[in-house]
């Protein structure tokens, strides 16, 4: 298991226009892997190429059902909205609140190069904009409506159920009022987000 470094907002890699993968190399295949190992390890749902400090059009996404993995990705349908809460493992500890699409279908490749179609709804609807955004230079941050709010606060008062949702993932607009799912741990100051 292989740990990068993750980024955080004012990087300027975080702010680029990230290039398509052509070609599937060892070399990335190794950065998805470590991807993947990095997003767990800091509780998040989701993590961009670039976030790692790499400018290639790569994302994984674990919303609950294991990881999804998408080279090249690009929305080609959206329709519906939602609104609510939404952070970023960029900028840990603070959440805003975004207006997404309510469910979005992508197309990407796979590791193999493979075309593959994702439909998301809900939180992976909002994962997929989010992580895709990412790979244009853009950070949620720049679609926050309202005030960019300290995460802790709702962190503490969800951390009781922070068992049960490991696997749920970490922002966006779920079952619950407030749409604000944590996975921080009470001793750490890790948040989750993406
Ligand atoms: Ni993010």
């Amino acid at each position: 298991m292989a740990l990068r470094t993750i980024r955080e907002l004012g990087d300027e890699v975080l702010e680029k226009e990230c290039r398509e993968i052509k070609q599937m190399t060892p070399r990335l295949r190794s950065l998805a892997k470590d991807m993947e190992d990095t997003m767990y390890a800091a509780n998040g749902v989701g993590l961009a190429a670039p976030q790692v400090g790499v400018l290639r059009q790569l994302i994984v996404i674990d919303v609950g059902d294991g990881p999804i993995y998408l080279v090249n990705p690009v929305i080609v349908e959206q329709d519906g909205e939602q609104f609510g809460s939404e952070g970023c493992l960029s900028y840990p500890g603070k959440a805003g609140n975004v207006r997404r699409p309510s469910h979005v279908i992508v197309k990407a490749l796979d590791l193999s190069m493979n075309p593959i179609e994702v439909e998301g709804e809900d939180l992976l609807a909002r994962c997929l904009c989010h992580e895709i955004d990412h790979l244009h230079g853009i950070m949620y941050t720049t679609r926050v409506e309202g005030e960019i709010y300290d995460a802790g606060t709702l962190a503490e008062e969800e951390e009781e159920d922070e068992e049960e949702d490991e696997e749920e993932g970490a922002f966006g607009e779920d079952d619950e009022q407030n749409g604000w799912r944590v996975m921080s741990h009470p001793d750490s100051r890790k948040q989750e987000g993406n």
